[in-house]
């Protein structure tokens, strides 16, 4: 059963529904800029549901009229929907829409709030036609990174750069002569992150999945990429192409029994957990799988250092069209083709232009690594299988607790719902992942668009077609009223402060915090406290010759509850069926009177109710 949450605040949107949208945080602002379909809202962070400013930005009458003509949907595509919002420098912040399948960028003025129509131009490349197309973009030292696709059918899909401090503001994208480059791809996110201390090497890591055809047969894969931030592509073939492109097959997968491992091929989204060293994030996918009979979706952890294995691995070879790739196992033309140009390296390369030719044609036909990058542990972290949802976004957050540091997953569904969840690693290294909370953010079933945390706030905002949300990160209060209950519930967020579950603030003057997280076990946190755990009984008699419904809820997603029934003239109590879910029903017609106990770990706070 899902919790249905009262939203801390909600914004609508225009009248028809928000559809698809793009967000930008800025915490240090503290503003929150919503690209919708027509306008970018203004929205304040504490309070989504205050008036917000706007500003008014549709597509033109002529481009509608054409978008109508071309046989597109009036109101889901036919206008401009603010697919890309930066923060370009201090003083401006960059959009891009799809302008009714004509998109279009343009430079607003953050202190009046006002686009610069002087500035508008095309938005080719930068911005995709269709509203509902998976889409991402980065804006790092003022350029523009963009995973689209770069026509009206969507077909074309390529990663470009565009803007830039002039003079050399010019377009550079992957290649389109081979399909081996990026194949009807679906992008999904993009990340500068540096390499080495040598700002020369930076690079762009961007993700996405594409359809891949392995031997003969059309499948689709997820993949991690990157290009040098210097490359300016080649001289004389690849001109205004990346020369440093280079991709990886991302593997998240579970050892069948039968040696068949269950694949989940799809991502959908990634999160990257920084950690103290900027070159390493911590990377967090969501992926589904592709077979429409078994539906599944799996969280897969990766670090930087096996993607980065991976490129410095071997190259994957394909000899034809009709071939499959293998390892390339020929001479590797130097400088190792990937690697960014570097006068600390070798003087005679200041750019990608003064690469040997070799090395541009290497690159050309051998963008693919032949290994690929598998998750930290081996196997995905979290899956949700044979249920009636998927998953479609995931932000990371991580917190100090009393007894060490966690990360807490907030997992957006096609179902309207997030789920919050904690992997706790055990001292004999075994993890086990525990739900704490199910949270029904928008009552109508609807696919989580998008996902921002603000730590600062301590608040998640949460986009569907229905509305933006906000909700807080934790609902302490909501565990219940005892130290046990408090404890039991196993969220890092929350701890018993001697009154009440509330909000644990680590380093705080209070005195000791009651918590648990890695065993939830109350009886070493409350064994003196007046609530400690009492093991309550609670008797229900059932009628006989009747059929009863009896129904014994607790509030903790952790708790257990245990059924025991005791005949007529004995004492002795037999354990029915024990039960880790919050709900455990009894139906049966009995035949004779029985008396049916259903116990609880708790006296206070369960709901208990009996129905027939
Ligand atoms: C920010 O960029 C805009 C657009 O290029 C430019 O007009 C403005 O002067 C820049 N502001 C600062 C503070 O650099
Ligand atoms: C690790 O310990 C937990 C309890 O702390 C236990 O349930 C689990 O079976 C153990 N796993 C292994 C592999 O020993
Ligand atoms: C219950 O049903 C049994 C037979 O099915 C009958 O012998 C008995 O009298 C019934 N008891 C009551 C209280 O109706
Ligand atoms: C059995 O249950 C039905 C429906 O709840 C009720 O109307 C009826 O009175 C019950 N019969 C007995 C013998 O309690």
């Amino acid at each position: 059963p899902r919790t249905l949450i009262p939203f801390v605040s909600l914004f609508l949107g225009p009248s028809d529904g928000l559809h698809s949208h793009s967000l930008l945080l800025d915490e240090e602002r503290g503003r929150l800029l919503l690209g919708a379909r027509d306008h970018i809202y203004l929205l304040d962070p504490d309070n989504l549901a205050r008036a917000p400013r706007k500003i008014y930005w549709p597509a033109s009458r002529d481009r509608v009229e054409m978008c109508k003509l071309a046989g597109k949907n009036v109101n889901l595509e036919c206008a401009n929907f603010v697919r890309a919002l930066h923060n370009f420098n201090r003083t401006h912040v960059y959009a891009c829409g799809t302008g009714a399948f004509h998109p279009n960028c343009a430079f607003i003025e953050d202190g009046v709030f006002q686009l610069l129509s002087g500035t508008v131009e095309s938005g080719r490349l930068k911005c995709p036609f269709d509203p509902l197309q998976p889409f991402t973009s980065v804006l790092a030292d003022q350029y523009l990174y963009a995973g689209t696709s770069s026509d009206f059918l969507g077909k074309d899909t390529t990663f470009t750069r565009s803007l830039g401090p002039p003079p050399d503001q010019h377009y550079i994208r992957t290649d389109i002569s081979e399909d081996y480059w990026i194949n009807e791809a679906r992008f999904i996110s993009a990340h500068p992150i540096a390499d080495t201390y040598n700002p020369d090497d930076d690079k762009i890591y961007f993700f996405f999945r594409e359809v891949s055809w392995e031997g003969n047969d059309k499948s689709i894969l997820s993949r991690v990429a990157r290009v040098c931030k210097n490359d300016v592509g080649g001289l004389r073939s690849l001109t205004n192409k990346w020369t440093t492109f280079l991709k990886a097959r991302l593997v998240c997968s579970i050892p069948g029994p039968d040696g068949v491992d269950t694949h989940f091929d799809e991502l959908q989204d990634i999160f990257l957990l920084p950690t103290r060293d900027d070159k390493n994030p911590v990377v967090y996918a969501v992926f589904t799988t592709s077979s429409s009979i078994f539906r599944g979706s799996a969280v897969c952890v990766y670090s930087m250092a096996d993607i980065r294995a991976a490129f410095n691995g071997p190259y994957a070879h394909k000899e034809g069209p009709d071939h499959r790739w293998v390892e390339y196992e020929g001479r590797i033309p130097y400088p190792r083709p990937g690697t960014c140009p570097s006068k600390t390296y070798d003087p005679k390369i200041k750019t990608t232009k003064d690469f040997p030719d070799e090395v541009v044609s290497f690159i050309r036909f051998h963008p693919l690594m032949y290994r690929s990058v598998y998750p930290l542990t081996g196997r995905p972290v979290f899956t949700r299988v044979r249920v009636d949802y998927v998953l479609t976004q995931i932000v990371v957050d991580r917190v100090l607790a009393e007894d060490g540091q966690y990360e807490v997953m907030f997992l957006g569904t096609d179902a309207g719902s997030v789920l919050k969840v904690v992997s706790i690693t055990q001292e004999n290294w075994s993890t086990e992942e525990v739900v704490l909370e199910e949270l029904q953010i928008f009552q109508v079933p609807t696919t989580i668009l998008s996902m921002e945390m603000s730590s600062k706030q301590q608040q998640l905002y949460v986009g569907s077609g229905q509305g933006l949300a906000q909700v807080s990160l934790s609902r302490c209060n909501l565990y219940g009223q005892a130290c046990a209950e408090c404890c039991l519930a196993r969220d890092p967020y929350c701890a018993w402060d001697g009154h009440t579950c509330s909000r644990y603030v680590p380093a705080s003057k209070r005195r000791a915090r009651r918590q648990d997280i890695k065993h939830g076990d109350p009886a070493s946190q409350c064994w003196d406290t007046e609530d400690s755990i009492r093991v309550e009984e609670r008797v229900l008699f059932a009628v006989q010759n009747n059929s009863t419904f009896l129904e014994c809820i607790a509030k903790s997603q952790q708790a257990q509850i245990t059924w025991f029934i005791q005949r007529p003239g004995s004492e002795l109590k037999e354990e029915v069926r024990k039960s880790d879910a919050k709900l455990f029903q009894i139906k049966e017609k009995f035949v004779a009177w029985k008396k049916y106990i259903c116990i609880v770990w708790l006296s206070t706070n369960y709901h208990f109710k009996q129905s027939k």
